[in-house]
């Protein structure tokens, strides 16, 4: 979704503004724009397309001040085009705006200003400049900060929103409403941005504004109030992410840098979760905030994992793993269908909100309804002092470090590992298991790394299939129980970064109608590791074979010799640790199997087109 960067006091703030822009474009966009105030004027120049069509139109166009911002947008009103791309200008050229969300009432908005007044845009956004502009006109004494404040009060939607002012050069206001917007500032330059990975290269100390939150940034530091002008305090917090973590450190793609960091960032994931409550006591497992009373879990009788994408099909690990250990009936269900449904949610519910980001709109969304009805909220997240990490009660953070390529890896096997966690954890908080069979648990889950490493040596041979069915028609994933969450993320994968067909099943399903789909020259990949559900996906194998297709199978020790019989090829993972910690093995030849079909194909691996990383709009 859209990127924000904004920076004042440094002489080379168009360079730093597109370096910013740059970190930003893993969010996904499709026009780019900066604004440069010299004190005289406020100069924009915005373009369609990538980034290298901005930087081409900038050194056309030399620009130097102190003060710069700049955009990368995600198009929701109006084509993604040159004069749609963001920063707009009120019509006098005096107050330049870019915004992430939507202004919902931007209609009445624009209808509020005259028949006369001309948009030069179809965006949602403009309007918000030119009413700025109105308010700064109409109030002599106005200053662009309180000018913000004033408007604020007429906008309804979500917004993440910075202005500069030809009159005041060394200014940018940002106001923040359900889209996230961080600040800092260091060694005498104001940033402010959409997400920390614009800002590390400057400064890991850094604050998010908070909704409802108005700042004013300037070389001297920031000011942050609420829209009535009272002061108020950010979260402020430090990012334990370094710079070199958000660069591709020689991989081609950061998707395959990403894939190849999973051992550490399980690892990282599953360390130090053990802590004695006392000298002397045994070690428990811990979340890492928890903001309720552990007993309450001993009350809990229904949980809700809610998440979208990737997210959700971790969820559905996590579904398995919470039943199994916690014994606790569980629903996995799409963030966004929650809240416009009538759930059963109360006291004795728990909800377990998923994403990477911690910024997804709809699954903020879902878990605050949750809360509105005094349900109980843990968070599992990848970004601390995201939104959701700090609107919930209990947060797991998945030690991932930054994921940049559109399609979820690393983040997707840590929420696994995550969910398998919470888990132990809900078991161990309700005595459905001794803390020794929870350490004994854990203790096993620490193998999953060098598992890990193990999966990865098959990458060459990954290739090698890929070259071979690149350019199939039609690709059916199939599973059961663990294995069926790993082939609808299979399924996604395939889908977003190559563009082909691809779908995913519950194996046993195929028969009720999905097989009509099956022929000649289709591809079948089947998840079918060691385990009680092996017999059955084997008939499965069959039935596809016997209707024309290829299959893929991907197995385990323990079930290859059997698959080489039944499946055209056979991929060979080792026995996983615990059988609920085969999905976080099993996903990885499907990830690199997605990554080398999309090269092959020639695609963009990490910015697939009409995607974003971060989806801050429903
Ligand atoms: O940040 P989140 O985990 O909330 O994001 C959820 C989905 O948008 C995300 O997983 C998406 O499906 C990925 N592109 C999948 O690779």
């Amino acid at each position: 979704m859209c990127g924000i960067i904004g920076i004042t006091g440094r002489d080379d703030a168009v360079d730093g503004v597109v370096n910013g822009l740059r970190r930003l474009e893993y969010r996904g966009y499709d026009s780019a724009g900066a604004v440069i105030n010299d004190g005289r004027e406020l100069r924009v120049v915005k373009r369609a397309g990538k980034l290298g069509e901005l930087v081409k139109a900038l050194g056309d166009t030399p620009l130097s001040a102190s003060t710069a911002l700049g955009h990368t947008r995600w198009a929701t009103h109006g084509a993604p085009n040159d004069r749609n791309a963001h920063p707009h200008l009120d019509p006098s050229g005096r107050v330049a705006v870019v915004h992430n969300g939507i202004i919902e009432n931007y209609q009445e908005l624009r209808a509020s200003l005259g028949d006369g007044v001309r948009f030069a845009s179809d965006t949602d956004s403009e309007v918000v400049a030119h009413l700025v502009a109105d308010e700064l006109d109409r109030t002599q004494d106005a200053d662009l900060f309180t000018a913000v404040r004033t408007v604020l009060a007429r906008l309804k939607g979500a917004y993440s929103l910075c202005f500069v002012a030809v009159d005041d050069p060394t200014t940018l206001v940002v106001a923040k409403y359900e889209a996230p917007l961080i600040v800092a500032h260091a060694d005498g330059v104001g940033y402010c941005a959409s997400d920390v990975a614009a800002l590390i290269e400057h400064t890991t100390e850094v604050a998010a504004l908070l909704d409802g939150q108005v700042a004013r940034i300037s070389p001297d530091g920031i000011e942050v109030t609420d829209v009535d002008g009272a002061s108020v305090e950010p979260h402020r917090y430090t990012v334990d992410w370094d710079l070199s973590a958000a660069e591709k450190q020689g991989y081609d793609h950061f998707m395959l840098k990403e894939i190849h960091e999973q051992p550490q960032a399980v690892a990282d994931t599953l360390l130090d979760r053990l802590n004695a409550p006392a000298p002397g006591q045994p070690a428990r497992l811990t979340l890492d905030e928890l903001r309720i009373d552990e007993g309450e879990f001993g009350r809990i009788d229904k949980v809700f994992i809610l998440a979208c994408g990737t997210s959700l099909h971790a969820g559905m690990v996590g579904k398995l793993a919470i039943e199994h250990w916690a014994g606790i009936p569980v629903d996995v269900e799409v963030a966004s269908e929650f809240r416009y449904r009538d759930p059963i949610v109360d006291p004795h519910t728990l909800v377990i909100a998923i994403s990477q980001s911690g910024e997804t709109i709809d699954t903020i969304a879902a878990a605050s309804h949750a809360r509105d009805q005094r349900a109980p909220v843990i968070a599992i997240s990848n970004v601390v002092g995201s939104t959701l990490a700090r609107e919930a009660d209990g947060v797991l953070y998945t030690h991932a470090g930054p994921e940049v390529a559109v399609a979820s890896t690393k983040a997707f096997t840590t929420q696994i590992v995550a969910c398998l966690l919470l888990g132990l954890y809900l078991a161990q908080a309700r005595g459905r298991l001794y803390t020794s069979e929870v350490s004994d648990t854990l203790g096993r889950l620490e193998q999953i790394p060098a598992a890990l490493e193990q999966v990865l040596e098959l990458d060459g041979q990954i290739r090698e299939l890929a070259e071979r069915y690149k350019d199939v028609d039609y690709t059916m994933f199939i599973g059961r129980h663990a294995g069926l969450p790993i082939a609808m993320e299979g399924a996604l994968k395939l889908k977003e970064i190559s563009y082909l067909h691809a779908e995913a099943f519950p194996a046993g399903e195929m028969k009720h109608g999905p097989i009509a789909l099956i022929e000649d020259g289709s591809l079948v990949v089947a998840l079918a590791p060691a385990g009680h559900v092996f017999p059955k996906m084997v008939s499965n194998i069959q039935e596809v074979r016997a209707r024309g297709a290829s299959v893929l199978a991907i197995g385990t020790e323990g079930s290859t010799e059997e698959l080489k019989a039944h499946a055209d090829d056979v991929l060979t993972l080792p026995e996983p640790p615990h059988e609920l910690a085969g999905p976080v093995l099993s996903v990885v030849p499907l990830q690199l199997f997605s990554y080398h079909v999309a090269t092959a194909r020639g695609e963009d691996v990490d910015q697939p087109r009409n995607l974003a990383k971060t989806v801050t709009v429903e």
